[in-house]
Formats: structure tokens, C-alpha cells, sequence
């Protein structure tokens, strides 16, 4: 339900727009509290008379109005809403979005807000793959904006393929999760993610190459399901997403001690690439080349966090999930590992060179549970992310 909640309804300018009349409708059924803005682009499609009768609301136009700005600043307007919903989010929406224009009230209100956007994509099939368009939506999933859709499907182009706006009921079943209404509402589902920072003395440090970009992907993708995330994450490349619990930390002892201040948890997603080692004893001062040669590091053997949550004998979270990267038989691999470490289920990846995992924005996942290995398609590691957020959903439900 979306009782006496305010969204902001953005209106693109697209075919699809037409759908967005139906929403309206759909949203207010749940209780929402719909104020339309349409672009100029929008009322091709659209007239704003017919959108403010439904709504029941006044609408906004344009960015320029001195009478709106009298009444409600552009600002106020985008802040007082619950949720912004963008449906359609056209090409040009997403384009303006991603680079941070703001030179109509749209992208004004898109650019002012602090609220949680939903984007419903809908555009050409080719317009959806063009490079351009795949650049945007990594940067917009990467700053925290919600996706729903598009479908696949015939297009009022002529043409088929993904670019169909998501149906009306699926955009309320997506705005339902984005206020937290999902599957995992009242969860509390607690993530590691990113490499840690093991130092050496105060200048220098060992590292490894992760990026934290599945583990930021798969915090998301849980919390657009409606959980309470708590994101545990060493120092990434990739910025952690919106709206939810972040605790920065840099090494493995400092993650294993977040992780432990967090629990108690309904399911822990551990996702980071711990160092196994730490140098045993970090010098505070800054080592300094010397006549006597080179120095010694010695190391001492970090907490595993994965195995000692694992095997909690009070307050183990129900669902444990492990990563592993392996080079070479995955699944063989991965299995003695899942037993090694008494987690319930390891997402292994495939990090040999060749396959260009290992920074890249795709994955090759094997998923091993207790029932064996399940093999997923390459894909993105937002799907990857969204698979197994709806994966630890059904787990936690049964
Ligand atoms: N992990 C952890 N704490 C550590 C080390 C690893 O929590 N000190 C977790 C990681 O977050 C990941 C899984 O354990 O979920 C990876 O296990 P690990 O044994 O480190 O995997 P690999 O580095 O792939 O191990 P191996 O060297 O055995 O291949």
C-alpha cells in the first residue's frame, strides 16, 4: 500500500506517456498522493488538462512559472514528495539525469532532490542499446536511481525489443519496493563489500583490485526489495548506494568489528575481498629506505568474517552468502569452500583473465547451495545483483 504517500510524477515525452494516465489512476488506488509534472515534450503526448483532472492535484509545467515558484519553490517541490517517479524516462530524461542538466523543471527537480528516484524507461530498441544510453543508466544505477523495466516487446515504432515502458502495475509494484514495501520489508540484511586497506606504515598500504561494484549492486538490489541494509564497505571505487546504512571502514580487523556491531541480522551478504593478511606489525612511522637493505614484512592472519559469522553459535544470521573468485574449477572449487567456511550459499565468479570479470561490468556467476550448483548466464552485475537479492528474498520467506 502506498497510504498517504506523496509522489512526484514526472512525465516524459514519449508515446508511452499515454500509460502514465493509468498510473496515475493505479497510484491512487494504493493511497498515494500524485502531483504530475509534464515536460514540454510531454504535452505532445499528453494535455495537462487531462493529466491534472485525474490527479485531482494542480500539475507543474515549466520550470519558469513565476506562479509556482511563488507557491512552491522547485526545490520544496521535489523534497516534499515521498518518492519521484520518472515514466515515461525518456532517453533524453536519462541523458539530462546522468550529466546533471537542469534547464527545465524536470531536470531542475532531479537535480534539487534528495528523495529516491524510480525511473520507467521507455524509448526505441536501438535508442535503449545505443552505448550512449548504456553509459547513462550505469551512472544513474551507480548514483542510486531505481530502475523498472523496460519490457521486451512490439514498440509503437514498428520495431522489437527492450524499450517498452513497464506496465502501470509493475511501476506501482516497483514504487511499493522503493518505499520499502517489497519482499524484504523488515528484514535486516547486512553486506560487506569493496577490498580492504591493510597498511604497511602511514603512507603505505597493501591492497587488492576490487572495484566493490557487485557488492554496492547487490546492497541495492536488497534494498529495492524493501530490506534494512547495513553496508560494511573497505575503501571502493565505485559510491555507495542511496539509501542505505553505509559504514566506511579500511581494514579487515575494522570490518570484522562493523560486521559484529551490526549483527544481529536476518541474512549477510558477504561480498568483500578481505585481505587474508595484515603486516603484523604496521610501523607508525614511515619506513625509510636504509643502507641495511630492504625491509621485512611479516603477517599475521587476518579474521575470516565469512567463516566466523558462519559459525555462530548465537545470533547467525538464517541466510549466510559467501563470495569466491576462482580461476579454475568453479564449481569443485566453491563447494569445498562453501564447507570449508559453513556458509549457506557461495556466489563463485569466474575471474580468469579471459573471461575480463575482474573489473569489468559483467558477471559469471555459479551459485552453490546445499541442493548443488546452479549455473547463471553472463550478465550484468546489476542483474546479477537483482537475481540474487530475489533469490535471498524467497529463502528468507520460506
Ligand atoms: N572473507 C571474509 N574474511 C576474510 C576473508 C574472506 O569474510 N578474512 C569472505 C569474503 O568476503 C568472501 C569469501 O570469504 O565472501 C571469500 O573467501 P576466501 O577464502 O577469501 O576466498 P578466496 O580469496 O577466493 O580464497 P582462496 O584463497 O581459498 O581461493
Amino acid at each position: 500500500m502506498l497510504a498517504s504517500k506523496r509522489i512526484l510524477l514526472i512525465i516524459g515525452g514519449g508515446i508511452a506517456a499515454y500509460k502514465s494516465l493509468d498510473l496515475i489512476r493505479r497510484l491512487q488506488d494504493r493511497g498515494a498522493v500524485v502531483t504530475p509534472v509534464l515536460t514540454r515534450a510531454a504535452e505532445e503526448f499528453v494535455t495537462p488538462l487531462s493529466v491534472s483532472a485525474l490527479a485531482g492535484e494542480k500539475i507543474y509545467r515549466d520550470l519558469f512559472d513565476l506562479t509556482d515558484e511563488a507557491e512552491m519553490g522547485h526545490i520544496q517541490l521535489s523534497r516534499s514528495a515521498d518518492l519521484i517517479v520518472v515514466a515515461p524516462a525518456t532517453a533524453d530524461l536519462m541523458a539530462k539525469m546522468a550529466t546533471g542538466l537542469a534547464n527545465d523543471l524536470a531536470s531542475t527537480l532531479l537535480l534539487a532532490t534528495d528523495t529516491p528516484v524510480l525511473c520507467a524507461p521507455a524509448m526505441n530498441v536501438r535508442m535503449w542499446d545505443h552505448p550512449a544510453t548504456r553509459r547513462n543508466l550505469e551512472q544513474l544505477q551507480a548514483d542510486g536511481i531505481r530502475f523498472v523495466g523496460p519490457n521486451e516487446g512490439d514498440m509503437a515504432c514498428g520495431e522489437y525489443g527492450p524499450g517498452r515502458m513497464s506496465e502501470p502495475l509493475e511501476i506501482v509494484a516497483a514504487a511499493e519496493a522503493a518505499l520499502g514495501h517489497g519482499p524484504l520489508r523488515g528484514k535486516r540484511v547486512l553486506v560487506t563489500s569493496g577490498p580492504t586497506h591493510e597498511p604497511i606504515d602511514p603512507v603505505r598500504y597493501i591492497a587488492n583490485r576490487s572495484s566493490g561494484a557487485q557488492g554496492a549492486a547487490v546492497a541495492r538490489a536488497l534494498s529495492a526489495l524493501g530490506a534494512d541494509v547495513v553496508f560494511v564497505t573497505g575503501p571502493a571505487d565505485v559510491p555507495p548506494p542511496q539509501g542505505v546504512q553505509v559504514v566506511q571502514v579500511e581494514t579487515a580487523q575494522q570490518m570484522s568489528d562493523a560486521v559484529d556491531a551490526a549483527l544481529p541480522a536476518d541474512a549477510g551478504v558477504f561480498a568483500a575481498a578481505v585481505a587474508d593478511w595484515r603486516v603484523a606489525s604496521a610501523s607508525d612511522r614511515k619506513l625509510k629506505k636504509s643502507r641495511d637493505g630492504m625491509p621485512a614484512l611479516e603477517f599475521a592472519e587476518n579474521p575470516d568474517i565469512l567463516k566466523r559469522v558462519s559459525q555462530l553459535a548465537d545470533g547467525r544470521p538464517a541466510l549466510v552468502v559467501g563470495f569466491a573468485a576462482e580461476t579454475d574449477d568453479v564449481v569443485e572449487h566453491a563447494t569445498a569452500k562453501r564447507a570449508r567456511k559453513g556458509c549457506d550459499w557461495i556466489v563463485a565468479n569466474d575471474v580468469s583473465p579471459e573471461t575480463g570479470i575482474m573489473g569489468g561490468s559483467e558477471n559469471a556467476v555459479t551459485l552453490i547451495t546445499e541442493q548443488g550448483a546452479e549455473i547463471w548466464p553472463r550478465m550484468d552485475k546489476h542483474a546479477v545483483a537483482k537475481r540474487l537479492a530475489q533469490q535471498i528474498a524467497d529463502a528468507l520467506e520460506d
